[in-house]
């Protein structure tokens, strides 16, 4: 029988590309999402949008998640949609009902589905540490989150182990850090993918924070959320993805030496992110196995080699 997969979240940057991920290995692909827009989907997969069935619905809404479970007799399920970190400062309330109360619908709705769905692969988030965690920061979580955002995936977390020890749902939460590449156009830590786009057009570009951190290359995070949609069935586990360290001088270095014509048009304000500038990330592979690790210097010049295309 074929593998069928809902991705919630999929018009969103890792949601298109996870999409990327499941087609190439021969999965067909549901996506459910609140929005209409089609820039990422079309940007990542091209032509073959056409092989993605689009269910419009919104997470919060429980009815409307089961239906398209069933309606589409899903076997796997890869959760991604939530409001990231400016729209949860705005309005909180909603924040905590799309990332906290809709992440615990998917955990209900594949509790009652195990026969049919093995469990869920989830984003959770560096957002779960906060300034005074050490760096590297240890795998088993965070303490201190800086922001709404990050107390509602720590949240989630929870829930997920919870759903596992009272409920028996499996999951691999994955806690990507500052994902980077074609598609990455919104939330607090876009500015060197924007700094991409706008080198592509050969113009500067001034990105909102500074100092170390990890850089995930949106492809290779895809591939990850998809694998640990395959091999979730057993456990409630939350990794770190393992992605570059690099300063953001090394970061700019890398969009113009893909980019020469911007060479010193491209800044950044030297403000750190409330996060540990590294994490331990070992959990994920001894997971789910070996991860696509592209350089920075190659993923930024793919993703600006995209944008001028
Ligand atoms: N991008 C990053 O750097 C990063 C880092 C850590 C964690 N994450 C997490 O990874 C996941 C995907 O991130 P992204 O960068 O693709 O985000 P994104 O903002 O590009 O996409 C999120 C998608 O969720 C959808 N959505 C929002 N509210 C919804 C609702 N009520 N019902 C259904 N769909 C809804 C949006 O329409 C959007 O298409 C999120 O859970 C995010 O918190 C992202």
């Amino acid at each position: 029988m074929a593998e069928r997969a809902l991705v919630t979240g999929v018009r969103g940057c890792l949601g298109a590309w996870t999409a990327r991920a499941l087609l190439d290995e021969g999965v067909e692909v549901v996506g459910f999402d609140l929005g209409d827009t089609r820039h990422r989907l079309e940007l990542v997969l091209g032509e073959d949008i056409a092989r993605v069935t689009l269910v419009q619905g919104d997470i919060t809404d429980r009815a409307a998640l089961d239906r398209a479970l069933d309606e589409h007799a899903i076997t796997r399920v890869v959760h991604l949609a939530a409001l990231q970190v400016p729209l949860c400062r705005d309005d909180p309330v909603l924040g905590a009902q799309v990332n906290v109360v809709g992440t615990m619908n998917v955990l209900e709705s594949v509790r009652a589905r195990l026969d049919r769905i093995p469990g869920v692969a989830f984003a959770s988030s560096t957002a779960v540490y906060g300034p005074s965690d050490p760096s590297p920061a240890p795998e088993t979580g965070g303490t201190a989150q800086a922001t709404h955002y990050g107390v509602f995936k720590h949240a989630n977390e929870g829930n997920a182990r919870i759903a596992w020890a009272e409920g028996g749902v499996p999951s691999i939460g994955i806690r990507p850090y500052i994902v980077y590449g074609p598609g990455r156009d919104q939330g607090l830590t876009s500015g060197p993918t924007l700094a991409m786009a706008a080198a592509a057009r050969g113009e500067g570009f001034t990105i909102g924070y500074g100092g170390v951190a990890q850089y995930d290359y949106a492809p290779d995070v895809g591939i990850a959320f998809a694998r640990a949609s395959a091999v979730v069935h057993e456990g409630a586990i939350v990794a770190n993805f393992p992605g570059a360290v690099a300063s953001m001088q090394e970061v700019v270095g890398a969009i113009e030496a893909a980019a020469p014509s911007v060479a010193g048009k491209i800044g950044w304000d030297d403000v750190a992110l409330p996060f540990p500038a590294q994490l331990e990330a070992t959990e994920l592979e001894a997971t789910i196995g070996a991860l696509p690790k592209t350089s920075l210097a190659a993923g930024v010049a793919a993703t600006i080699g995209c944008f001028s295309r």
